[in-house]
């Protein structure tokens, strides 16, 4: 196990403390929540945890079936009480690139519909500036060669993201553009310019969605309430 993995996992554990019986739990998606997944699965198993998790890609759904997690949908809870996710990047401000895995869309709607928000990682995801992980942009398949020029404009090198051979596909059935603008000094007025763009479903710009991160350094995990004031 490298000791990013390590990171990880003593991130995914100390998150599972933070779900208590009778919670409706949101599910990222990634290698981290992969070790939430195991942690919960855990306590299910051990405490008898009675807890529902609404997933955030079929990844995790299968994980969490495996792992004797009950999963839901919006349509069977009456509010989301916690939701837990990996990041690629967390800025100084707490703000965060996510969509490595592709899975951004479904982690946006369920991280901003939960009550508090865990963030996960391994210390080399936190950066002062965003920017240095491509950022990931879900489009929808018609047009996209606009969309890539037009992002193309606003400083960035996108391309499409490829897996296996082809195009790859998010569980909603967009393509992936992953943009390198190298850095991001003003991620707000960034959201702002994308989200204007026909064609554009959601960016990897998650602004103002971390209530507690979870730092995995070594096998401790630092724990930093996020300043509810964003900039
Ligand atoms: C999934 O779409 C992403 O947002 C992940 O949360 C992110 O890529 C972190 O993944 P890892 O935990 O695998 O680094």
């Amino acid at each position: 196990m490298t000791e990013a993995d390590r990171e990880k996992r003593a991130a995914g554990r100390a998150a599972a403390g933070y779900v208590a019986s009778g919670m409706a739990v949101g599910v990222g998606t990634g290698s981290t929540v992969r070790y939430f997944i195991d942690a919960l699965g855990d306590r299910v198993r051990d405490e008898g945890l009675s807890v529902r998790g609404i997933p955030t890609s079929g990844d995790s759904a299968e994980k969490m079936k495996a792992r004797g997690i009950e999963v839901v949908g919006f349509g069977d809870v009456n509010k989301l009480d916690v939701a837990v996710d990996g990041a690629d990047e967390v800025s100084a401000e707490f703000h965060m690139i996510k969509g490595g895995g592709g899975a951004l869309l479904r982690e946006k709607i369920v991280l901003t519909a939960a009550e508090r928000r865990v963030i996960i990682i391994d210390s080399s995801k936190r950066v002062k500036t965003l920017g240095a992980f491509d950022l990931p942009v879900e489009v929808v398949p018609f047009g996209h060669e606009y969309v890539l020029d037009t992002i193309a404009q606003t400083g960035a090198a996108p391309r499409v993201r490829q897996s296996g051979g082809g195009d790859y596909r998010t569980d909603n059935g967009n393509l992936v553009l992953d943009c390198a603008y190298g850095s991001i000094a003003d991620p707000r007025a960034l959201e702002g310019v994308l989200k204007g763009i026909p064609g554009v479903v959601e960016t990897g710009l998650f602004l103002g969605l971390v209530d507690e991160l979870l730092v995995g350094r070594g096998n401790e995990v630092e724990t930093i309430t996020a300043n509810k004031v964003w900039g």
